[in-house]
């Protein structure tokens, strides 16, 4: 995939280094089925002045098998508009294992890391990847909130929160996004989803494909029917229900293939029947 394919107000969410970068693709109000890729979802703002597309590319599979390695080409220069996105709070000590920590002084590190990495001055949103068991999640968003007072992050958002750690952290620090698992067959984080769609929060289900597993989607027959009624693929109306699912959700389907990313972005500008939606609940 080239950076040319790329439109403006993309949103790319990067782990850099030993994890991988993620890239969103092209965002835009309402879904539209008028405009092109991702534009066709609409767009949503983020923190009151990021407006971007309703829909993104989740860029860690770019780093190859088991999500471990550098990814290649360099991504700089940056098409205009795109948003990137990324985390701090993981560790890879080694492949399989992905170990929290929440220290501010290693979230300080990996933060400005990424910035060199990414070479940027100011990362659009850094998000909380992980509470560390070990440390309050005061103390790791304390330490986001400075980094966000110098400049070196615009917004922060947070991930693998539920509705009374995100209401912990967002005394800390104004809270703009949330990144939790989410997808047709794991729904867990409704809850939160609805405090991100009542406070204006955007809601980045990650694994919206349940990672490209029919057997973790559970496709149903209502899920193919749906499918064969519109000639897509099930993965392409699992990304369109969660378009109509919540007006905060932004989903970054990941994907190292560039037949799977058109296919990924022409889901966006698919329209699900009240019927459709209510069959798949
Ligand atoms: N916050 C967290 O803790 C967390 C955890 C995991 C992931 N994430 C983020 O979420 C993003 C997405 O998650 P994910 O990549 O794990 O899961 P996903 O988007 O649900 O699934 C990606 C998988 O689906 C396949 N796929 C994509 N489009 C397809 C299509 N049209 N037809 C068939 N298969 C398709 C891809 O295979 P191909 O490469 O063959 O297309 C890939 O293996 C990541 O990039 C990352 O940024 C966050």
């Amino acid at each position: 995939m080239s950076a040319s394919q790329l439109t403006r107000r993309q949103v790319m969410g990067g782990v850099l280094g030993m994890v991988g970068v993620t890239r969103l693709a092209a965002v835009s109000a309402a879904p539209t089925a008028g405009r092109s890729g991702a534009a066709a979802a609409g767009t949503l703002t983020i923190g009151g002045d990021l407006v971007v597309n309703r829909m993104g590319f989740g860029a860690m599979r770019v780093t190859g098998p088991g999500i471990w390695g550098v990814p290649r080409p360099d991504p700089s220069p940056y098409p205009r508009g795109l948003v990137i996105a990324t985390k701090g709070g993981l560790l890879r000590p080694s492949a399989p294992q992905w170990v929290p920590d929440g220290r501010p002084a290693h979230l300080r590190v990996a933060c400005e890391g990424s910035l060199k990495r990414l070479k940027l001055a100011r990362i659009d949103l850094y998000q909380f990847h992980h509470i560390d068991p070990q440390v309050p999640l005061e103390d790791s968003l304390g330490e986001l909130a400075r980094l966000r007072q110098e400049r070196k992050i615009r917004h922060v958002g947070v991930s693998n929160f539920n509705v009374e750690e995100l209401a912990r952290a967002r005394r800390v620090v104004p809270v703009v996004s949330v990144q939790n698992r989410y997808n047709l067959a794991d729904r867990g984080s409704e809850d939160v989803l609805g405090v991100c769609a009542r406070d204006g929060l955007a809601f980045i289900p990650w694994a919206p494909l349940a990672s490209g597993s029919a057997s973790r989607l559970e496709v149903s027959d209502a899920l193919e029917k749906v499918a064969a009624a519109h000639g897509v693929s099930v993965m392409q109306v699992a990304i369109a229900w969660l378009l109509a699912k919540s007006p905060a959700m932004l989903p970054i389907p990941g994907t190292g293939s560039v037949a799977h990313l058109e296919e990924d972005l022409a889901a966006a500008r698919l329209q699900l029947t009240p019927e459709e939606l209510a069959g798949l609940g």
